[in-house]
């Protein structure tokens, strides 16, 4: 016979998870930062306050009791330095200022002011692997070959002939040499050409860099994400690499000898006098390497942000059994020693909702909330990118001229270079690019969703009409109201923070299941991660009376088995 069990959700964070409390042990080493929820936000598209179509600092300041009302108690801001946009602002070209399109210090000062007055902490982004080529710094240095800029970057001179190959990630053509007439020499630029590489060999170079991250935690900031650090060290004799090399880039680039030197030094002047935490953009290329670069003991980084999850997802799709596989993996070798970050999406990434959930009407908001509660159930700190708490979707420009991304606009010239199918190469971008995830913030059903008054600097989604902050806050049932629930949920049950996680149901093909247990408290996680109805039974499992929290009406149990509707999730206290 089936038993439906009513959702109590807002009856169930009062009494279900406060029953038991577990202590957290002292061997977890507690720590503001792996109890934060940080909630990442892209400046440029969060809120326009003054009309000139770009998201601000003051927008952000305006939309304080949003941002609180999500329960999240860190923000990640991506980059707000002055820079010439060749790269949204990974492209610094002033790591003291604020760019004037966000505003000024004095803004920030209040930002800052007013998020710890909220109890918000605040991670900068910091983009030191390179600057912009509009750096003072770069002036210089591509000025004179005697200026004592010069060894802040890498330079090849012609007269030693082509420099080896170097593969670049945005350049039109790949290459990561860009020739410079005025001292008859090449410099280096993993990245876009506008972005040219920081010699990490050089002292002053490194002491500049800590000089300019103390400014930051003098004033107060409590944390600093670093950008594409994991590739700063580099063999400066650059020796020709295999053929085909760029096809596995990340295995000649990243943590090369040398960086865990920087990172050290990095951490005596920076990290650990000011308190900051860190977070590893990339985290190496295995455990072994992800722990060198976060164990406590090692005294260098702090959080480990690994890119295996979020890469689960290819262009048709992925694969259930990959991502349990994945986020297992790393949670097992996590388990002891060291810190992780949770994350699905972020500015690099397509939206969420349709790349690991289901965006079409029917779905899109029990998929949503399937993924929120997985972000928020798991162990390490979780990160959610703006938008994802409304299930906000891809927009899917299909024209090139549409993109502005460097990474989409060169990415386009490189295929056409290549000569490769042109027609295909922009399906793909539709569905992939990046700027999937950049359209401004929808927290109106108004055209421009608002969030500006004027002409916004991206195209906003037209889904803002069924999408919205607004039409969220007012429905209970809705991927919102859910998430500030999770949130809730999350910051009152360390279990959730600490506690240990256990796979189960390994092979099934629709369910994700795990549990985490802190001393006597357990609780189960199901996630049916298709559109059909899926059963499982937990074994040996005795199920609490009631869900802590689900997505769904109610709970369907026949006999054993749990019967759960198309992405239903459920998080359930197992005593
Ligand atoms: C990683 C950042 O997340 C990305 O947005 C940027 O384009 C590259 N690093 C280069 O800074």
């Amino acid at each position: 016979m089936r038993v439906a069990l009513l959702n109590l959700i807002g009856l169930l964070l009062l009494t279900g998870c406060q029953t038991k409390q577990a202590v957290v042990p002292e061997s977890q080493q507690q720590a503001w930062w792996k109890e934060a929820i940080v909630y990442q936000i892209y400046p440029r598209s969060f809120q326009d306050s003054n009309g000139d179509g770009v998201g601000d600092l003051q927008g952000i300041i305006d939309r304080l009791d949003y941002i609180e009302s999500l329960g999240i108690n860190a923000i990640w801001l991506n980059p707000i330095y002055p820079s010439p946009n060749a790269d949204n602002g990974y492209d610094v070209s002033d790591y003291r200022g604020i760019a004037p399109e966000f505003g000024d210090m004095e803004t920030f000062d209040r930002l800052l002011d007013e998020l710890h007055k909220r109890g918000i902490k605040l991670i900068m982004d910091v983009v030191v692997n390179h600057s912009s080529d509009e750096h003072p710094w770069f002036i210089a240095s591509r000025s004179d070959v005697n200026s004592p800029y010069r060894d802040y970057y890498h330079w090849w001179p012609a007269s030693k002939g082509t420099p080896p190959y170097r593969y670049s990630l945005f350049d039109a053509k790949g290459d990561a040499w860009k020739y410079d007439s005025i001292t008859d020499a090449y410099y280096l630029h993993y990245f876009a050409d506008k972005q040219p590489d920081l010699n990490w060999e050089n002292p002053a170079l490194r002491q500049e860099v800590y000089d300019l991250m103390k400014f930051w935690a003098q004033k107060g900031v409590d944390g600093f994400r670093l950008d594409a650090f994991q590739f700063a060290a580099k063999d400066t004799t650059f020796p020709e690499l295999p053929q085909g090399y760029e096809k596995n880039f990340i295995q000649y680039y990243a943590m090369q000898p040398g960086l865990h030197d920087y990172l050290k030094e990095m951490n005596q002047q920076v990290f650990a006098p000011y308190g900051v935490v860190s977070v590893a953009e990339g985290a190496g290329r295995s455990f072994e390497e992800a722990h060198e670069l976060v164990d406590a003991d090692r005294q260098e980084l702090q959080m480990a942000y690994a890119f295996d999850g979020v890469d689960v997802a290819k262009y048709d799709g992925y694969s259930l059994a990959t991502l349990k596989k994945v986020f297992t993996d790393w949670d097992r070798s996590f388990a002891e020693k060291g810190w992780l970050s949770i994350f699905l999406s972020n500015h690099d990434q397509a939206r969420l909702v349709s790349r690991y959930g289901n965006d079409t009407p029917e779905h899109r908001v029990a998929s949503i909330k399937l993924l929120n509660t997985f972000l928020l159930t798991m162990r390490g700190t979780p990160y959610v990118y703006y938008g994802d708490e409304l299930g906000m979707t891809n927009i899917g420009m299909d024209r090139i001229e549409e993109y502005q991304d460097v990474a989409a606009v060169n990415g386009y010239a490189k295929a056409k270079f290549m000569g490769e199918d042109l027609d295909q190469h922009m399906k793909i971008l539709a569905k992939t690019s990046r700027e999937n995830g950049r359209t401004p913030m929808q927290w109106t059903a108004d055209a421009m969703a608002g969030f500006t008054e004027g002409n916004p600097w991206m195209k906003i989604n037209p889904n803002t009409a069924f999408i919205n902050v607004q039409d969220q806050v007012a429905d209970p049932s809705s991927p919102l109201n859910h998430f500030k629930s999770l949130t809730q949920l999350r910051k009152k049950n360390p279990v959730l923070v600490y506690g240990a996680y256990e796979l189960l149901a390994e092979d099934h093909p629709q369910v994700y299941a795990y549990t985490r247990t802190l001393g006597e408290v357990s609780c189960l996680v199901v996630l049916n991660f298709s559109d059909q109805t899926a059963r499982w039974a937990p074994i040996g499992l005795s199920l609490g009376a009631q869900p802590w929290i689900n997505s769904a009406d109610q709970l369907t149990r026949e006999g054993k088995e749990l019967i759960l509707a198309p992405y239903q999730s459920v998080v359930i206290p197992l005593n």
